[in-house]
């Protein structure tokens, strides 16, 4: 019987499948930093979503670890070098959300359009505001994709049901392989130029990090509105609402966050973004298949089978 530390909200039946394969199921949800460190201490698997970093401290203190397994796609929180050194395996679930990230993907993109959110919210406060929520057609709009992956892809399929136009930016992927999912593969010069909309399907790294920042944005079409469900910081918050507020773009639809959590952000004042609390993943079925996911990887590690999603084996 192993202990596994679950350190964030997982989906019952994949906590209830580890409790029957006769593991104590440690559920520890909103540790501090040095809490998690404390905890870790004699579990073999740790679990997490994206609200707790596993730092090579909680690697190192966590002696007995075998697996940290992460119910999501993101390992932008997990260092994984340091995993890898101490010789715990990491494992994602990379599968699970990619539906829910794209519809939120799309969600965003029709609330920005219509400015639903705004409308909804004058109505119920009194206010019948008719004209001041206009808003534009997706049909005959260019869409920007950049980071032609699972996600990418999947929002491309659905934006081509709107008829809209599909550019792309990804530079690990090729003209034939863009073109097969309808994406005409350009630079991020072109995308500036031609976008009405932008949505960002890539992982947090040195090269992503402020890649949506106050020198692309001074190239950008007015009419554009920027989508990120994939990782605060890839686009500069601080450029961005600038951008917007001196009307240099039109508006933003944003679910992730540089900092989470967080209730602050010049992005708020401005009438023409629509905001979430980092809700991609935040469905029924994602949460259900990302629980599933890592529950299979757990149990596999910690019966020396080998683990599907292992990121570092
Ligand atoms: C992910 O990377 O899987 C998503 O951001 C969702 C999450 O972490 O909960």
């Amino acid at each position: 019987m192993a202990r596994i530390l679950v350190a964030e909200k997982i989906a019952e039946p994949a906590l209830q499948r580890m409790r029957d394969a006769g593991h104590e199921v440690d559920i520890q949800v909103g540790l501090s930093p040095e809490e998690l460190i404390e905890a870790v201490v004699g579990a073999q698997a740790l679990i997490i979503r994206s609200a707790t970093t596993v730092t090579a401290q909680v690697i190192n203190s966590g002696k007995d670890l075998v697996l940290v397994g992460r119910a999501g796609v993101g390992l932008d929180n997990v260092d994984v070098a340091a995993a890898t050194e101490a010789g715990v395996l990491v494992a994602n679930a990379p599968l699970s959300n990619v539906v829910s990230a794209a519809e939120q993907t799309l969600a965003l993109i029709l609330a920005t359009a219509r400015n639903l959110p705004q409308a909804h919210s004058a109505l119920t406060q009194g206010r019948w505001e008719r004209s001041a929520w206009s808003g534009v057609e997706l049909q005959g709009k260019t869409l920007a994709i950049v980071g032609l992956g699972r996600i990418g892809r999947l929002v491309a399929t659905r934006a081509a049901a709107f008829d809209m136009r599909l550019i792309g930016y990804d530079p690990y992927v090729t003209q034939e392989s863009a073109a097969e999912a309808g994406v005409e593969l350009v630079s991020l010069d072109e995308i500036a130029a031609r976008a009405d909309f932008l949505t960002l399907h890539v992982a947090k790294t040195p090269d992503t990090t402020n890649l949506i920042d106050a020198a692309f944005l001074a190239k950008a079409k007015a009419t554009l509105r920027v989508i990120n469900v994939a990782r605060g910081g890839i686009v500069n918050e601080a450029d961005l609402a600038e951008a917007i507020a001196s009307g240099q773009i039109a508006g933003a639809g944003i679910d992730v966050w540089e900092t989470e959590p967080t209730t602050e952000s010049p992005l708020f004042a401005l009438p023409s973004v629509v905001v979430a609390p980092h809700l991609g993943a935040s469905t029924a079925e994602a949460q259900d298949k990302a629980g599933d996911a890592i529950a299979d990887q757990v149990l596999a590690a910690l019966s020396g089978k080998p683990v599907e999603f292992a990121v570092n084996a």
